[in-house]
């Protein structure tokens, strides 16, 4: 994508180009006829690149602002909880595909794509499978026979509109997690404890089989120069160069992209390991991008620290240019739409502000930055 290589020409001329911000805005290729010129996703169309957001069907359709907010900024969604185990399948042998299937039309109406996540995980699996599991009344044998089941009867359900399947998620240790195996999979995750890592090779094949289509990738956090020595990446860099000599059908590795100012952030080093996954023959993409920081309290999340408050712009930004830059990023999703209804301030005590609308969906500064970084990434090279 010659286009994306202009970047960093264009970044010269920034100050220019913000004279003219509408210049490149008008002839978007996005399809949906409805999208606003200067919307993320028809910057993002002008550069093949999707850009995403994570969706909470609670508010798709019930809240208007916020429906028309994922429908006109993004070309790509990706169900934050619908698609998950105990979403799909809360009594053992009876689905409830709803929540999902409104999230697959509602994409279909408006000319997106759909990411899929996430059919390997130990978090928020149904109790009754990790109850049975606990009790002993699900034997291995039974947990590999029920995983293969669930994995085959999701893909198949979804065939044909999943541009890529989050195959699995998370198995990898991180520096701090007690009993990491030779090869940096985390030996206490539920399912490598329960299967065998080789359980990881299977579900890429069982979701291949279901959906030969679908791009089916790992997807993982502090993957891509986040965790100090990177040995993290390292790991899943050359296991999943293993998972392609093997002829494992991986297609691509997702980066979450879950960052918080109080942490540092090389984004050289961010961009260089997405291009490593991609140098192995793999796509890439941000799948779940958020910068948090510290806010003076949940419901208003004002920063906390005038120098923090710039950072959160700035390190979305430096994510967003470490995919633009790197020819195999296809998509760049942020994990929700707006601070009001983000995950952050429930799970990381004290912090908030991770998204690119604020708690009254106003767009925020890392929203312009966004904006500014897609415009400059599609426009034409002078002379
Ligand atoms: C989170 C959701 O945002 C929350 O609503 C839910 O309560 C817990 O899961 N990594 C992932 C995502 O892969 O699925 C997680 O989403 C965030 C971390």
């Amino acid at each position: 994508m010659k286009l994306r290589r202009q970047l960093a020409a264009a970044a010269a001329t920034a100050a220019v180009l913000m004279l003219v911000p509408s210049a490149v805005a008008t002839a978007s290729p996005d399809k949906h006829p409805k999208v606003p010129a200067d919307s993320l996703r028809a910057l993002g169309a002008q550069q093949k690149l999707g850009i995403g957001t994570a969706v909470d069907d609670a508010r798709l359709g019930s809240d208007r602002a916020y429906t028309d907010l994922v429908a006109n900024q993004f070309s790509v969604v990706t169900a934050e909880n619908a698609m998950k185990w105990e979403s799909v399948e809360p009594a053992r042998g009876s689905y409830d595909w709803a929540a999902a299937d409104r999230l697959v039309s509602f994409a279909g109406q408006h000319g997106q794509q759909v990411r899929g996540h996430t059919l390997l995980w130990h978090n928020q699996l149904p109790s009754w499978l990790t109850t049975g599991v606990d009790d002993g009344t699900v034997t291995k044998g039974q947990l590999r026979e029920i995983l293969r089941k669930h994995v085959t009867d999701e893909v198949t359900h979804f065939r044909g509109r999943i541009w890529q399947w989050d195959v699995a998620n998370e198995v990898f240790a991180n520096s701090w997690d007690p009993n990491p195996l030779p090869d940096g999979l985390n030996g206490d995750d539920f399912w490598i404890r329960n299967l065998g890592e080789g359980v990881v090779a299977d579900v890429f094949r069982w979701a291949h089989q279901a959906d030969p289509k679908a791009l089916l990738f790992y997807n993982d956090y502090n993957i891509s120069g986040q965790d100090g020595t990177n040995a993290k990446f390292r790991a899943v860099h050359d296991f999943v160069a293993k998972l392609r000599a093997q002829g494992v059908p991986i297609d691509g590795v997702g980066e979450q992209g879950h960052l918080d100012t109080q942490y540092g952030f090389d984004a050289q080093r961010f961009q260089a390991d997405l291009q490593s996954y991609g140098d192995l023959g793999l796509k890439v993409a941000v799948t779940e991008a958020d910068v948090r920081t510290f806010v003076n309290n949940s419901t208003e999340q004002v920063p906390t620290s005038q120098p923090a408050a710039f950072a959160q712009p700035f390190e979305f930004s430096e994510m967003l240019k470490g995919c633009q830059l790197v020819d195999q990023c296809i998509s760049f999703t942020a994990w929700g739409v707006y601070d009001g209804d983000s995950w952050i301030p429930g799970t990381f005590a004290g912090t908030g502000y991770g998204l690119l609308y604020d708690v009254d969906k106003a767009p925020k500064p890392a929203y312009y930055a966004l904006q500014q970084d897609l415009r400059l990434g599609a426009r034409p090279q002078k002379h």
